[in-house]
């Protein structure tokens, strides 16, 4: 009799030790998942909801379409998984930087740029678009969400270089005119451009007709 009761208790004990590994093991891959997916989720908590959706490789392409010609610095304001970063700095004509919130995806981009060759013209930093100086940068790229134009614009027009230019990526800036408009639907791009010389008219005032920060007087009056 007194037999039977020990082998019951060691099963018992063997039982509660699997229970327990269970438990342990479905938390640990929840305490993963968790890590793993709040950067993802994160941006859905901010004032301004901008996700993670990547660009398509059309839209990749009227990017760099519009930047045709344009060399120096270049910025991709929420670069996601670094691919319009990559893809300019495989141009040659660029130092490329990427700014994006997640930092996973920050080194999903530093490692899709060295599995190109473009590790040395890429810079992949885990940081907030609205706290960051644009001042240094000729080539703006954003693919954001409509809320957040107008507030973009805003910070653009204290900080892109009077010979930057922007590409917005399928939602335009609203009170800017465009230099030129690529593409269709939702793979349209704007690139909106300052002048680089400033021509003087015959009134002696700098003409404004190529600055998309100019505002067009015709709709105001
Ligand atoms: C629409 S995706 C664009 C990704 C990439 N530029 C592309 O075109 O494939 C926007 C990205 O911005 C990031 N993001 C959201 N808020 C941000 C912020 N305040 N500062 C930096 N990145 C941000 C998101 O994590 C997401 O990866």
């Amino acid at each position: 009799m007194e037999v039977t009761k020990v082998d019951d208790g060691k099963r018992s004990f063997k039982g509660r030790g699997v229970g327990l590994a269970l438990v342990g093991l479905t938390g640990g891959t929840a305490v993963v998942l968790s890590v793993v997916a709040a950067p993802f989720v994160a941006p859905a908590l901010r004032k301004v909801c901008l996700p993670y959706v990547p660009a398509t490789t059309i839209q990749v392409n009227n990017v760099l379409r519009a930047l045709r010609g344009r060399s120096g610095t270049l910025v991709d304001l929420g670069s996601g998984d670094g691919r319009i970063v990559v893809a300019a700095a495989r141009e040659g004509r660029f130092k490329c930087t990427g700014i994006e919130l997640n930092p996973w995806l920050v080194w999903y981009s530093r490692w899709s740029a060295w599995r190109v060759g473009v590790s040395s013209n890429t810079t992949f930093t885990t940081a907030d678009l609205w706290r960051t100086n644009l001042t240094p940068h000729s080539n703006i790229v954003v693919f954001g969400v409509q809320e957040m134009m107008p507030d973009l614009e805003a910070k653009l027009e204290k900080e892109l270089s009077s010979d930057g230019c922007v590409v917005a990526c399928r939602f335009p800036f609203p009170s800017w005119t465009p230099t030129a408009t690529l593409g269709e639907d939702i793979d349209t791009v704007w690139l909106y451009q300052r002048p680089k010389i400033t021509v003087t008219q015959d009134n002696g005032r700098p003409a404004q007709e190529n600055d998309c920060m100019a505002r067009d007087t015709h709709h105001n009056t």
